[in-house]
């Protein structure tokens, strides 16, 4: 057997540093009085891309690696294109939170390597404790992650025990264990409009873009933690205006976790998947696309011959903090990802105890979506529905 190449990890351009919304939340004796946002820091790494050479190489190690080691690739629509690729290529798969969630347990494989940020390895994990799951950086973050800790979400939850708590996938597994719903955005309004429909008052975390949308939609009375997307929250209303003339055409096509102008804009406001499927079934030919640009690459394979046109993240006024492009989602490379596969070290572990509370949240989700009849598969089958305020539903399959 030929002795492989080491491999160069130390590609790092920079660190790059990241400021987020941090919802701060005010517990006098035990009543929530509200909530306030501070701007807070993160960071994530900043890597070269690999040479031509070197990215065929680096390819054909991780085939051969994932074989050896009887591992799966489950990457998300926005990490970069080899990756999704090459999920694609061996049998893994590409998708929404929903889908990377539920494709590990479905699998035969006993390593799940999860391409994506750290809440979709610890999902896959929480529902696959017997697998080893593996990610290229442990230290793919998520805004809405780092904004909702978990001791200072319990106590907002501890006040207000009348209330279903009901939180979004991109959350650790602490507040997962916490909470009594674990939504993902394809389903999130679905479930709450079925809790609304049983009288439940309903604490919804950590978005409050997605949460404000799902509370329009369904009229439920929701207590709503003040999280957001850096990237989403990037995206700007007078532009987007002004793009729209320009294109008088265009649908436009909106991640939920965008804010509410910019949501109301939208022809279509769906998850990732039901984004893709949006442009792929929709009787027109150009498409604005307001969610992180690495869904391009789905979005052109799928849709061949339609023209997709980026909404603006940076106007006159604004300060480009993220460009549409999720700094930590792009973290995920061919270097680090056949490192992974090579050395095992970045497991992602569970506490046994948080995993088996988290799990119970996860599988109401899971149970909820069967019921739905919304099986495997037919999740990337979204129905499309219309723009708030022209129809009864908003995101979801209806
Ligand atoms: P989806 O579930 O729609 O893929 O969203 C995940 C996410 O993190 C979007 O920013
Ligand atoms: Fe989190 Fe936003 Fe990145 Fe999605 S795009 S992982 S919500 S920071």
């Amino acid at each position: 057997m030929n002795t492989p190449v080491p491999i160069n990890i130390e590609r790092m351009e920079h660190i790059k540093r990241i400021e987020f919304d941090r919802p701060r939340v005010n517990i006098p004796g035990s009543t929530i009085a509200g909530s306030t946002l501070s701007v807070d820091h993160a960071w994530a790494k900043v890597f070269t891309e690999p040479n031509p050479a070197e990215r065929i190489e680096l390819k054909a190690r991780i085939k051969r690696l994932l074989k050896e080691q009887n591992a799966v690739l489950v990457a998300h629509y926005y990490v970069h294109p080899d990756l999704q690729d090459l999920a694609e290529e061996t049998g893994g798969c590409v998708s929404d939170s929903l889908e990377m969630a539920r494709f590990g347990s479905n699998h035969p494989a006993q390593t799940v390597v999860v391409c994506g940020v750290r809440f979709m390895g610890e999902t896959a994990k929480i529902l696959n404790p017997e697998k080893r799951v593996l990610m290229p950086e442990l230290e793919a973050e998520c805004s809405l992650d780092l904004g909702c800790p978990p001791d200072e979400f319990a106590a907002f939850c501890d006040a207000h025990p009348d209330r279903t708590v009901v939180v979004y996938a991109n959350t650790s597994a602490a507040v997962k264990a916490r909470a009594d719903w674990m939504v993902t955005s394809s389903i999130g309004l679905k479930i709450v409009a079925h809790l609304h429909a049983q009288g439940k008052k309903i604490i919804w975390a950590p978005d409050r873009h997605l949460g404000g949308y799902i509370q329009t939609q369904t009229g439920g009375d929701m207590l709503l933690w003040q999280g957001s997307c850096l990237v989403h929250d990037e995206f700007k209303t007078a532009e987007l205006i002004e793009l729209r003339k320009q294109h008088p055409n265009a649908k436009l096509l909106v991640h939920p976790e965008a804010p509410a102008s910019i949501v109301a804009l939208a022809d279509v406001v769906g998850s990732t998947t039901q984004i893709i499927k949006a442009a792929q079934t929709l009787d027109a030919t150009e498409f604005i696309v307001a969610t992180d640009k690495g869904i391009f690459h789905k979005m052109k394979s799928a849709a061949p011959g339609k023209n997709f046109i980026e909404a603006p993240t940076a106007g006159n006024s604004a300060t480009c903090k993220s460009c549409a492009q999720c700094p930590w989602m792009a973290m995920n490379g061919l270097a680090n990802l056949a490192l992974v596969l090579e050395n095992g070290k970045n497991e992602i572990q569970v506490d046994p105890l948080v995993g088996l509370r988290a799990k119970q949240s996860i599988q109401r989700m899971l149970d909820f979506a069967q019921g739905l009849n919304l099986t495997q598969g037919q999740t990337q089958i979204p129905i499309i529905t219309q723009a708030p305020g022209t129809s009864e539903h908003g995101i979801g399959p209806a």
